[in-house]
């Protein structure tokens, strides 16, 4: 969507209250039918899309690996702050897509995320 003054719009979207996410916990959530992954960690927040770029294993199953969220099934990782692929399915050559990355902002307490 354009705009005269910044070029485009976000479109933000409350997800969940600041308070509801700990530090160093993920979750997935349907926002509008966008199903996202949010994670917190060092007190950033971060969202990603929901599913693994392979199989579309639900990546809420997955777990922190330093800065990467690495997926339950073959252990594919995906860089939290990009989405960008840090390793592909173990004992494979595939090449996958990154994840989806969108901005996020905390207003008045809540979580938005801007897709
Ligand atoms: S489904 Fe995620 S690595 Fe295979």
């Amino acid at each position: 969507m354009l705009n005269k003054n910044y070029g485009f719009t976000f479109m933000w979207h409350n997800v969940i209250k600041d308070t509801d996410l700990k530090d160093g916990s993920i979750k997935g959530i349907t926002i509008d039918g966008k199903p996202l992954l949010i994670i917190k960690k060092d007190n950033h927040v971060y969202a990603l899309d929901l599913y693994c770029t392979h199989e579309n294993t639900s990546l809420d199953e997955g777990f922190i690996e330093n800065c990467s969220i690495v997926c339950p099934n073959h252990f594919a990782s995906f860089d939290i702050k990009s989405g960008r692929v840090t390793a592909g399915p173990e004992g494979s050559d595939e090449k996958i897509k990154d994840l989806g990355f969108y901005q996020t902002k905390i207003e008045d307490g809540i979580i938005m995320v801007d897709f």
